[in-house]
């Protein structure tokens, strides 16, 4: 089954919008697989954001995500990459439709509130990234 790599950035976690929007996934369908709440180092935040190391905004990005906790989380079905992008609306929010995540909470680019992985390789390298093997549950093992 497709897994995709979301995480609830440090102002998501600090306007408690945690339940709100593992609920959306979970209303959807879609099955939670690892989760955690946690603070990211400075070289996990480098590591994670490698391919904006150019662009101007990289520093504000990386001093930005380890600011405080965020919820990272692993979730699971059929398209649920394209799915959860669709769910969490455009990276801009003023772009983001309402019903969207960040259409619905979030203010201004660089507090987006959520982060997802935007294709098969990045979701396989940021799961990786963020969690062990022995941290993701098998819902078909264990069914
Ligand atoms: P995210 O999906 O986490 O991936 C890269 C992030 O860069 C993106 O969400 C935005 O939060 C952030 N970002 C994109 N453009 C800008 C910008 N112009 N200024 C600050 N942050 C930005």
């Amino acid at each position: 089954m497709e897994k995709t790599f979301l995480m609830v950035k440090p102002d998501g976690v600090q306007r408690n919008l945690i339940g709100e929007i593992t609920g959306r996934f979970e209303r959807k369908g879609f099955k939670l697989a690892g989760a955690k709440l946690m603070s990211i180092s400075e070289e996990l935040a480098q590591e994670h954001y490698g391919e904006h190391k150019e662009k101007p905004f990289f520093g504000e990005l990386v001093e930005f995500i380890t600011s405080g906790p965020v919820f990272a989380m692993v979730w699971e079905g059929e398209d649920v990459i394209a799915a959860a992008r669709q769910m969490m609306g455009a990276t801009k929010p003023s772009d983001a439709a309402p019903g969207t995540i960040r259409g619905d909470f979030g203010m201004i680019v660089g507090k987006n509130v959520i982060h997802g992985s935007d294709s098969k390789e990045s979701a396989e390298r940021e799961i990786s990234l963020f969690f062990n093997e022995g941290e993701l549950v098998d819902y078909q093992k264990d069914s």
